[in-house]
């Protein structure tokens, strides 16, 4: 597959509402790659790998951990919750894998989530608009970032700058009453996250600078979806980051002529946690079907996804808005579980036909009724065990590849029908 690639920077973001199986599709990509980093987003995601016996769920360190001679980057637009990071990293230690500062870089730069980020996310979920956000204070840490009081990884190291920024913050937000903002307890804490965190710190821009001067490979693993991104996304019922490709570009610091290979990674249906539009969100009991066979339930939250059908016009707009060079095609098995397969290719509304997403999202947000036009494509039946090409799928599986390759006019580069590391092929 690496050879198909023309480029030394690979990208591969979802193309929905996260939970593609990008965790997996990394892990699997990863075998020809010399670094993996991560660009945006905190741990609101969470990545499921299942290799071998082990299984495990991570939400910050990028997949490519899982390979002992893989570089792993966390780059300046991920949002850090320290306690979460130095808990995954000792998890980690239980399985074998240790995260040394040599494997796991951390750029200064990026800003931590602190607990009162988490109490403001809780406290907005039960008071207001509510989101369905994973109230991992993911959101209110990136908005002191851009309201220019926020306080990154490089700040923990020292009392005084924490004391400044932690104090300008308790002003900013006037959280004075707050009685769980104690500056000296906070400052304490994160003088202790500094200590542990310092060796791992570094300028990631210029590691994957001086990896691509050296003729290596970096895959640049993306986390949530297209539709969750904050400028492209479902708008106001997105996550707090931008989750398209360019993205990797200045979440890490370098240049976007590196990155040639944008892979989309989509199920071959559709899921959502939290609130929002969803198209093709299905009946009832074809939810309860495809959350049972394809264990639809959130990796970060456990809340049970909402299912629906895949939704080629929804995806078409997730091409254009990452450029998208191929797509990965993932959890085709569980699609096969289905009595009959459906496909959302337009939506009409009222007697407007063949209505493209973003005018469906616009009449939407005016509070029209949209509804999927689906192409219906039968019965599967079950999915071989082993599958090395597309001839060995299952005919009506091979229809809808082909339906989606000349609905979204990129190729599908990979397949996957199977949870476990092996249970994919490149087409
Ligand atoms: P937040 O990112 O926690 O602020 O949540 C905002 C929205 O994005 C909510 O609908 C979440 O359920 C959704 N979300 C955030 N991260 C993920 C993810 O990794 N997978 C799926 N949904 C996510
Ligand atoms: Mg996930």
């Amino acid at each position: 597959m690496a050879q198909k690639l023309a480029g030394p920077g690979i990208v591969v973001v979802g193309g929905q509402w996260g939970d593609e199986g990008k965790g997996r599709i990394v892990d699997s990509l990863s075998a020809d790659v010399d670094a993996v980093a991560r660009f945006h987003g905190g741990n609101n995601a969470g990545h499921s790998l299942h290799i071998g016996e082990q299984s495990l769920v991570l939400h910050l360190i990028p997949c490519g951990i899982m390979r002992p001679d893989k570089i792993c980057l966390i780059g300046n637009g991920v949002v850090i919750d320290p306690d979460v990071l130095l808990g995954e990293m000792d998890k980690l230690s239980t399985h074998g894998i240790r995260c040394t500062p040599e494997r796991l870089k951390i750029s200064r730069n990026a800003h931590v989530i602190f607990p009162f980020h988490k109490s403001i996310d809780a406290s907005r979920e039960a008071l207001s608009s509510k989101i369905g956000t994973t109230k991992r204070g993911i959101g209110p840490c990136y908005e002191d970032k851009i309201a220019r009081f926020g306080i990154m990884i490089k700040d923990l190291l020292s009392a005084n700058v924490l004391r400044k920024k932690l104090s300008a913050i308790v002003k900013n937000r006037a959280l004075l009453s707050s009685p769980d903002i104690v500056v000296d307890d906070l400052i304490a804490r994160a003088r202790a996250w500094g200590d542990k965190l310092a060796p791992f710190l570094c300028d990631v821009g210029d590691v994957v600078d001086e990896l691509f001067r050296r003729g290596k490979r970096v895959l640049f693993e993306g986390a949530q979806g297209a539709l969750l991104d904050i400028d492209h996304g479902t708008y106001p019922f997105v996550t707090s980051s931008n989750c398209v490709a360019a993205q990797a570009s200045i979440g890490l610091g370098i240049g976007m002529s590196h990155l040639k290979d944008v892979l989309l990674v989509s199920k071959a249906y559709c899921t959502r946690v939290g609130e929002g539009p969803f198209f093709s969100e299905g009946t009832p009991s074809e939810q309860e079907r495809f959350r049972a066979l394809g264990n639809e339930f959130g990796a970060t939250t456990g809340r049970p996804r909402r299912c629906g059908w895949l939704d080629l016009a929804a995806l078409k707009y997730a091409v254009r808005i990452n450029g998208a060079t191929g797509l990965v095609l993932t959890k085709i098995d569980i699609l096969c579980g289905m009595d009959t397969i459906k496909v959302a290719t337009s939506y009409s509304s009222g007697k407007h036909r063949n209505l493209g997403f973003v005018d469906a999202m616009e009449r939407w947000t005016c509070g029209e009724t949209i509804v999927p036009e689906y192409e219906t494509l039968g019965s599967a039946g079950p999915m071989p065990s082993s599958v090395n090409k597309i001839d060995e799928m299952p005919t009506t599986t091979r229809d809808m590849i082909a339906l989606i390759e000349k609905t979204l006019e990129i190729p599908v580069v990979m397949i996957s029908y199977g949870k476990h590391r092996g249970q994919e092929f490149y087409s």
